[in-house]
């Protein structure tokens, strides 16, 4: 049976086989727990990025996932995925549950047992605290196979994802 954990603090700190970076479809970097986690992770990972196959400068589309090594991170691998922008994307509820979805089913390909995930789209990407907290938990809750965890920084959004775990 698999356990789904919400975490307070920094993802680069997590200790299971693959942690999700919340990424662009560039996938070269950028801010948020993008850039701590590239600056943690080191140049590797960016080396790694850009061997990533890219059209028309896009390695990543919205709701995908991308997997790499993770250069000096403590994982196996970083799974990138790119999560809605929610102002621009009304399907937006769609995509952020496919940018879980598709990192779960890339983990459990590549023999990962556990996965450390961010609050994707919950920064610079903007979407609403709450609805994400569901669909992040509701989508990997089926992957029975995987230990998940979900690291939070911020007092609030914390508070929104131990409730919606706890189904209050
Ligand atoms: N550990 C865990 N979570 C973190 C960390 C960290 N060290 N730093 C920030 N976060 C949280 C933010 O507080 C937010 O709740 O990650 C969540 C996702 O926010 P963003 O990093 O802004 O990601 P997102 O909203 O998906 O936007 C992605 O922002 O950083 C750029 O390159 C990225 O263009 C992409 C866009």
């Amino acid at each position: 049976m698999s356990t789904l954990k919400i975490l307070f603090g920094d993802i680069t700190k997590a200790d299971t086989d693959a942690i999700v970076n919340a990424a662009n479809p560039k996938m070269l970097g950028g801010g948020g727990v993008d850039g701590v986690i590239h600056r943690a992770a080191g140049p590797k990972l960016l080396e790694e990025c850009r061997k990533v196959k890219s059209i028309n400068g896009i390695r990543c589309p919205f709701g995908e996932s991308r997997i790499t090594s993770a250069g000096d991170l403590n994982s196996k691998f970083v799974i990138h995925t790119v999560g809605p922008i929610f102002r621009n994307q009304n399907d937006s509820a769609r995509v952020l549950e496919s940018a879980y979805e598709s990192a779960c089913i890339l983990a459990i390909e590549y023999g990962c047992e556990s996965i450390s995930f961010p609050a994707i789209s919950c920064g610079a990407y903007g979407y609403p605290h709450e609805e994400a907290a569901r669909i992040a938990i509701g989508t990997c809750r089926k992957f029975t196979r995987l230990e998940v965890k979900f690291y939070i920084y911020g007092e609030e959004l914390f508070r929104i994802f131990q409730r919606v775990s706890n189904g209050t």
